[in-house]
């Protein structure tokens, strides 16, 4: 049987594959240290967990309205306006199943064949298969540790054809920790404005941001670049929350309106109860984001103690997010070999930067414990000398 040449193209997720394989080396009884995965290890938090269990156990176990639960809707304009100077009437927000279908139906709904998005690289390891998916071109644009692995108004002008639709922009960002300031984010925005080119801010890591950084949203800038921007976030990083599969596009109403319409025939709803559950992450106390934002301040202040005793890599300090993306060219590997014989020789388990679009790098998470921070960078610092 033909498979479709729509998904013959895709690459398999490299930082999903890698999670696997540790797991299954665990499992098998293996010591193995994963810094592969992009997920909080802290369990959900018990209000949220208890807001969607009184529901679920209340029935509320039927379909919702396709586009989300207009309180869960609500709820998020709130969010948007108090904290992202956001001005999104709730029909302008649909709740996708978690922001990785949130980026994919953003893309669905503005994408023509052939249409290019330019994806400032190193990138998340799904951006350019959403799009090769959606019918449109990726357009990597590789950026560089001496400035910060950041797109510049330069970098973004120079890949700019008659063909680009869409730029996306993932601040704080997966895999570099990137923060942009209001500034730059400002600078890219004239760029699009120019072009009438979509940006799509990939907003998931606002609340994991260190050092004094300061998250700042782009279609908060001027009327011109709201009506540009598809505004995606979602409550996996922040609340802990990556197998409920909640997320959201907060879009132009002409966009929302699509994405709606696409979903309503695709996934439906999201689950009925885990929507309960985020629109008590939303509503309910949030210590439980600063708590967790402690332990990976913690956690990121040891992985630069320990990176920094070993000369042979190096890094551009991670503002956001909870990822170190490493620089192992002084190694003479390239990333796979890295990865694969760090795993086979250490048992520690790491995303090769080719997944990213880099392969002289590697990402590890810290979304782990320190113990094992300790004992996974003691093993790497072993296996690269
Ligand atoms: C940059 C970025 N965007 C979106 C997502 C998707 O998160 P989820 O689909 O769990 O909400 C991830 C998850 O790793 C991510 O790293």
């Amino acid at each position: 049987m033909d498979i479709s040449e729509r998904v013959s193209k895709l690459t398999p997720s490299l930082t999903l594959a890698v999670d696997a394989k540790a797991k299954a080396m665990k499992a098998e009884g293996v010591d193995v240290i994963g810094f592969g995965a992009g997920e909080p290890d802290f369990d959900t938090p018990e209000h949220i967990k208890a807001a969607a269990m009184g529901f679920l156990e209340a029935g509320f176990t039927k379909y919702t309205p396709s586009s989300g639960i207009p309180e869960l809707r609500a709820a998020i304009s709130e969010k948007l306006k108090k904290e992202n100077n956001l001005d999104y009437d709730p029909s302008q927000i649909i709740v996708n199943c978690g922001a990785k279908h949130s980026c994919y139906n953003a893309l669905l709904a503005v994408l023509n064949p052939g249409d290019e998005v330019l994806i400032p690289a190193p990138y998340w390891v799904s951006y350019p298969e959403m799009v090769k998916l959606a019918g449109g071109e990726p357009v990597i644009v590789p950026t560089t540790a001496e400035n910060g692995y950041k797109l510049t108004p330069e970098l973004f002008r120079e890949y700019t054809s008659p063909l680009t639709k869409v730029v996306i922009i993932n601040s704080p960002g997966n895999p570099t920790g990137v923060v942009y300031t209001e500034n730059e984010l400002a600078a890219l925005a004239e760029v699009a404005l120019e072009d009438d080119i979509y940006i799509l801010s990939d907003e998931i890591y606002e609340k994991l941001i260190y050092d004094g950084a300061k998250h700042s949203s782009i279609a908060s800038f001027s009327k011109e670049v709201y009506e540009l921007t598809l505004t995606v976030n979602g409550f996996s990083k922040p609340y802990s929350m990556t197998g409920w599969r909640l997320g959201y596009v907060a879009a132009p109403k002409n966009v929302a309106k699509a994405i709606d319409s696409l979903q309503s025939h695709s996934t439906s709803n999201p689950t009925s109860f885990a929507q309960k559950g985020a629109l008590a992450a939303y509503k309910g106390p949030q210590d439980c984001v600063d708590e967790m934002l402690a332990e990976y301040t913690k956690r990121r202040a040891r992985v630069i103690e320990l990176l920094d005793d070993i000369s042979k890599l190096s890094y551009v300090k991670p503002n956001g997010a909870f990822y170190f993306l490493i620089d192992i060219s002084k190694t003479g590997m390239g990333s796979v070999e890295f990865s694969e014989k760090l795993l086979e020789q250490q048992k520690v388990a790491v995303v090769p930067g080719v997944a990213f679009g880099d392969d002289n790098t590697i990402r590890i998470s810290y979304a782990t414990s320190l113990d094992n921070i300790e004992q996974g960078l003691a093993r790497i610092k072993k296996f690269v000398g």
